[in-house]
Formats: structure tokens, C-alpha cells, sequence
């Protein structure tokens, strides 16, 4: 079972993306946090800065949407060329219809889950997704604490995705370190977001870290 490192460049110099991007080379997809102070309360960068991106990094990109209506704004990511568009689905007018929409233009399509976001209402439609996203902490900051009374939430979402024989990739997002890795791939992730603890040290060697802390 591969297991992707997507490091989250929130926790970035936003001053030398460029450079930044360099310093994680072997990461599997670059995790790109877009927020609109209105359905988190904080705001990061948007569309034009995706497309720039897109343009000079070497990695895929993971854009995390975390806004009010990404039945309106989602799409203008996948035609940016970004490699997943991950949308928070009590935000969607419509999450199906708009995840059918991302996979049309190419990109993967995700929906992510608040911690207090249930999961149960889209356990029967796992298919129309290729990504799910657990969040382990309150969307909105880097630096917080893992949230572990999320795992049997993740749990619940791994177990469908197995019984259905689905390749539907499992997401954190959230406190993500050598420390917490473990814990969230025993409960069946397989993708890790980790902003801080990437970037506070040489994040080559810190994504190595993470690497190691979920090899078996
Ligand atoms: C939080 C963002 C995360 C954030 C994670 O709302 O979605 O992607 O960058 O940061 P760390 O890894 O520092 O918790
Ligand atoms: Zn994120």
C-alpha cells in the first residue's frame, strides 16, 4: 500500500514559494490550503497564485478548498491543471455534481470532513470520489494539536472504501508528525498532509522521517 507525504506549503515562506518547492522534491503531491475567511476564519491566496504555482512546481498539486461555494469556484482549480481539488462538503450546493465536474475537466475529486462533519450520509457513494479527507484538526490554521477522537471516523471511511473494493485515497490533514502518523495509518490513511512539521526542520529529511514512521 503506497503512502503519499503531501507536505502543506501553508507552513511555507510564502516570500520564495519557488525556492520553498525545491526543498521538498521528494514529496508526492504538494498540498495547497485555500481560505476565504468566510467558511474558515482565515484567509490565504486563491486562484491566480494556484495557477502561477501550477506553472513552476515540479510536484502535483493537492489544493485543499476550504470557502463557501465551491460549486462556483472548485472547477477553476482542476482547469489550473491541479492534480486534486478537495472540497468541504457541507460548503457544495451539490458535492456529486461537482465532483463529477472535477473528474470531467482531469483532476481527482475530494471531499473533506470537519471533525464534527459526519460521515454516514456518503458512505454509499464513495465511487464518486477519489479522495476523502479526515480532517484531525479545525480547518482554518496550521501548528494545532492532533485530534485523535477523529481516527473512528476514518476507521468507518476506510472499512467502506474496503468493502466496496474502491481505490479511494484516505486523507489527514491536521497535527500530522512522527508522532500522530502511525496512529492515523493503523486507523487507514494513506495519504499525510503535515505543514510544521515538514517545514520546521530540513523538510527532505523530515518527509523522510514521516516516511519511515509509516513504512511496514
Ligand atoms: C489546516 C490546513 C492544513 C495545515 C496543516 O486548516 O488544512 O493543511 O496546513 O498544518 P499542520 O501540519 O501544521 O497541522
Ligand atoms: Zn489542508
Amino acid at each position: 500500500m503506497p503512502m503519499r507525504i503531501n507536505p502543506s506549503i501553508l507552513a511555507a515562506d510564502f516570500a520564495n514559494l519557488e525556492r520553498e518547492l525545491g526543498r521538498i522534491s521528494s514529496a508526492d503531491l504538494v498540498h495547497v490550503d485555500i481560505m476565504d475567511n468566510h467558511f474558515v476564519p482565515n484567509l490565504t491566496f486563491g486562484l491566480p497564485m494556484v495557477e502561477r504555482l501550477q506553472e513552476v512546481s515540479p510536484i502535483p498539486l493537492d489544493v485543499h478548498l476550504m470557502i463557501d461555494d465551491p460549486d462556483r469556484w472548485a472547477p477553476g482549480y482542476a482547469e489550473a491543471g491541479a492534480a486534486s481539488v478537495t472540497f468541504h462538503v457541507e460548503a457544495a450546493r451539490d458535492p456529486i455534481a461537482l465532483a463529477r465536474r472535477l473528474r470531467d475537466i482531469g483532476a481527482r475529486a475530494g471531499i473533506a470532513l470537519k471533525p464534527g462533519t459526519p460521515v454516514d450520509p456518503y458512505l454509499d457513494v464513495l465511487h464518486e470520489f477519489d479522495q476523502v479527507l479526515v480532517m484531525t484538526v479545525e480547518p482554518g490554521f496550521g501548528g494545532q494539536s492532533f485530534m485523535p477522537e477523529t481516527m473512528p471516523k476514518l476507521r468507518r471511511v476506510a472499512d467502506a472504501v474496503t468493502d466496496a473494493g474502491l481505490d479511494v485515497w484516505l486523507q489527514v490533514d491536521g497535527g500530522i508528525s512522527v508522532d500522530t502518523i502511525g496512529v492515523a495509518a493503523e486507523a487507514g490513511a494513506n495519504t499525510f498532509v503535515a505543514g510544521s512539521a515538514v517545514f520546521r526542520g530540513v523538510p527532505e529529511e523530515q518527509i523522510e522521517l514521516l516516511r519511515d514512521a509509516v513504512a511496514s
